[in-house]
């Protein structure tokens, strides 16, 4: 499908201070967006001007909330060019998750392209500090005018563009996290291993509660029995016990994240086992009274590597690696940053650079 281009006539203005971006605060020049209808399939791909949409206020979306969506990043490179990470997991995820919410898939290697000449026209906005990336935001949305509760018959996908600096406000310091004794987020047969943006509706009452209280976010407990850790909103999360890499095992419940599977892709290749099964809060409890539990972190597109200093449940704390980050946290963000901005040979084809296209 040809992809049409029209670019801006009124440019903004570039952010200055790259050590201000905070998280996809503000929008590059352009965006992309192609629509679907049922008989049709895709049509009118386009990249034009950043700006609103405009839908019919009994458009699904606002009812229904058919929705998915996806995040990666780009990076300056050393060369001046812009570098990419695993796009093509990030598009397949996008269509696992097409297929859980009944929407229409959208060619992997047609969403890569995408995002590449979005990217591409807009490359003077990648920032190059440390730490800093353009976000990308693919967003799939149900679309129409009518109130019947079904799978709608028209969707629109648009990639947005965000310069971004860490997705915390405190960058790599410790954060704390309050594990989740009341709401939950995904059970059996849900929709929490899709990205749909519900899941994350689902998580702002109990984060909302736990910021108040201090914490920076929540981690979920299994929503059967309410035992066992899954995953934190925004992040995967690792803890070191006894060495070893234990993370909850994938399952319908969990976002199969691509930084949780780096992390894990690049544990084993340097020799550390790695355990994904089932951990209970008293398994987490109860190693860290033997001094066994030495490190807990988040894995994540926004956040990186986030590491815990700090976990509370039912009131009662649990102080990690005295708050400091830990050398597992420090050596996955070390080597996951020097892929990204390809600094390191790449021995999994994760990484590629964002062509130069001819208009
Ligand atoms: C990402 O890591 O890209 C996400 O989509 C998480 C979101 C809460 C920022």
């Amino acid at each position: 499908m040809e992809i049409t281009i029209t670019r801006t006539q009124n440019p903004k203005a570039k952010p200055t201070d790259e050590s201000n971006l905070g998280f996809a605060r503000i929008f590059t020049d352009h965006m992309f967006i192609v629509e679907y209808d049922k008989g049709i399939g895709w049509h009118d791909a386009r990249i034009v001007p950043y700006g609103p949409l405009c839908l019919d206020p009994a458009s699904p979306i606002f009812h229904y909330a058919q929705e998915i969506f996806e995040g990666t990043k780009v990076y300056r490179l050393a060369n001046g060019e812009v570098g990419s990470f695993r796009l093509h997991d990030n598009a397949r995820r996008m269509n696992r998750s097409a297929d859980r919410t009944c929407m229409p898939e959208l060619d992997e290697d047609f969403q890569i392209e995408a995002i590449t000449r979005l990217v591409d026209l807009d490359r003077d906005w990648v920032p190059s500090s440390k730490g800093t990336s353009l976000y990308i935001r693919p967003t799939m949305i149900s679309d129409g005018n009518s109130l019947g509760a079904h799978s709608a018959d028209r969707f629109i996908y648009f990639v947005i563009c965000a310069p971004s600096g860490s997705y915390y406000p405190e960058g790599m310091k410790p954060v704390r996290i309050r594990i989740e004794q009341r709401y939950v987020r995904a059970v059996k047969g849900g929709m929490g291993r899709a990205k749909t943006g519900g899941n994350y509706a689902a998580s702002f009452k109990a984060t909302k509660e736990a910021m108040d209280a201090g914490f920076n976010q929540v981690l979920w407990l299994d929503g059967r029995e309410q035992k066992y850790v899954e995953e934190v909103g925004a992040m995967n999360m690792m803890f070191v016990i006894d060495g070893k890499i234990v993370t909850a095992e994938l399952g319908d419940t969990i976002l199969p994240g691509v930084t949780r599977d780096s992390v894990l892709t690049l544990a084993k290749e340097r020799g550390m086992v790695v355990e994904e099964r089932r951990i209970s809060v008293d398994e987490l409890y109860e190693a860290h009274a033997k001094g066994h539990l030495t490190e807990a972190f988040g894995t994540g597109t926004a956040a990186v590597i986030s590491p815990v200093g700090e976990l509370e449940y039912m009131g009662k704390s649990i102080i990690i690696n005295n708050r400091e980050i830990g050398p597992m946290a420090q050596l996955f963000y070390d080597a996951l940053t020097a892929l990204h901005r390809q600094t390191v040979e790449d021995r999994h084809g994760w990484t590629a650079v964002i062509p130069r296209y001819e208009y």
